[in-house]
């Protein structure tokens, strides 16, 4: 009994050090295009300081929106606080489990004052709900329709 506690206790250790922060991923696999302040460089990158809770006020859609970004990329031409960006960005799906998309996600939420913009009551991203759009296996043109119909709706 006490053995099985010391192994649930260890187990629960490793799993701490092995789950990559929000901030980490972010260091990791975002800040050299999104910078490390989020404001991107104007005409290549676009900022994510100031847009990122415009999207997750726009409800389910607008999350799973962010979920398929970071799992399969975008490409496309976008105005983005009215600057335009044509550009692609690479998915990282490949390279990211369900948790990290969820906790980077989390974290470009909340980091520079975003939090401050957050839509009422917001909810933080889950594993679930990134697993659910990876079974979507989305081509970065196919995100970038998923961008023109949320600002046609934004619109309304
Ligand atoms: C190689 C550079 C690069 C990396 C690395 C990168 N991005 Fe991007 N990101 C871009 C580009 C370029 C665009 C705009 C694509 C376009 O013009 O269609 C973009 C767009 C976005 C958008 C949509 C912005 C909007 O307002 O519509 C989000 C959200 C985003 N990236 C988040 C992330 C996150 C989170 C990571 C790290 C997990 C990341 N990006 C890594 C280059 C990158």
């Amino acid at each position: 009994m006490k053995k099985a506690l010391i192994l649930a206790g260890f187990l629960a250790l490793g799993a701490l050090a092995f789950a990559a922060s929000g901030e980490q991923v972010y260091q990791t696999y975002c800040m050299s295009c999104h910078q490390a302040n989020g404001k991107g460089i104007t005409g290549a990158f676009p900022p994510l300081a100031g847009e990122v809770p415009e999207y997750l006020g726009m409800g389910e859609e607008g999350r799973a929106f962010l979920i398929d970004v970071v799992l399969f990329g975008l490409q496309g031409k976008l105005t983005v606080g009215g600057a335009v960006f044509n550009g692609m960005m690479p998915g990282l799906g490949g390279s990211l489990k369900d948790e990290d998309v969820a906790a980077v996600l989390n974290y470009v939420a909340q980091a520079w004052g975003n939090d401050k913009d957050l839509p009422k009551g917001f909810k933080p991203l889950t594993k679930d709900e990134v697993a659910k759009e990876r079974t979507k296996k989305l081509t970065p043109q196919q995100v970038y329709e998923i961008w023109k119909k949320l600002q046609e709706k934004a619109k309304d």
